[in-house]
């Protein structure tokens, strides 16, 4: 059957650019991303979804906790959720009508630096302060918590003692783009 992914985005949305051109690529038909969501007008997200001609939309915070979001997946009739760089916590409401359906990736090695206020940069500023020799992706089903879904998978990168968090992000931005697609390939 056919499954309907959206794709929930905070900043940049390399992620969701790469997950929707994977899957053309693959010219897979039993995947389609009708929409992007952010909880940012300005994310450059918005940008990217034009350009790949998939609609995209804001709503606020209070949106999600209201129900209205989850009012808006239903009518797009959306059976899967993929967050991507999305940085609010997701209200029960969506948890319970998604159950092991949202999907997140985190980048670094859970269950190390995660948890609120771990994302982005944050995360690769705190892998190199606290002198990692490794960091790495998380994929993980979405929970109540931050960052403490089951896992479904991890891989690892090296980190040098001379990396900035620059290069940690330039190293696990490429484990994201190789595996974040095919992680979701084989759970939809
Ligand atoms: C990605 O590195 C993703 O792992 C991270 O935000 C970045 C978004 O980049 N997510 C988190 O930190 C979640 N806690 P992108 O907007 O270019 O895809």
């Amino acid at each position: 059957m056919k499954k309907s992914v959206a794709i929930l985005a905070s900043g940049s949305g390399s992620n969701a650019e790469n997950i929707i051109r994977y899957f053309r690529s693959k010219n897979n038909k039993d995947v389609c991303f009708p929409v992007i969501i952010s909880n940012k007008e300005d994310a450059y997200v918005h940008e990217r979804a034009k350009n790949l001609g998939v609609s995209s939309y804001t709503f606020k915070k209070s949106d999600f906790e209201s129900g209205k979001v989850l009012e808006f997946l239903k009518e797009q009739s959306i059976d899967f959720i993929i967050l991507a760089g999305f940085l609010l916590k997701v209200p029960e409401n969506l948890l319970q009508a998604y159950p092991n359906k949202i999907i997140n990736i985190h980048p670094a090695l859970l269950p190390k630096f995660g948890g609120k206020g771990m994302y982005g940069s944050h995360v690769h500023e705190a892998v190199v302060v606290a002198k990692e020799k490794e960091s790495g992706i998380t994929i993980h089903y979405v929970n109540e918590n931050y960052d403490e879904g089951q896992i479904i998978f991890q891989a690892q990168c090296e980190v040098l003692p001379t990396d900035t968090p620059d290069d940690v992000a330039e190293k696990v931005h490429a484990l994201e783009y190789e595996f974040f697609p095919k992680v979701i390939e084989q759970k939809l």
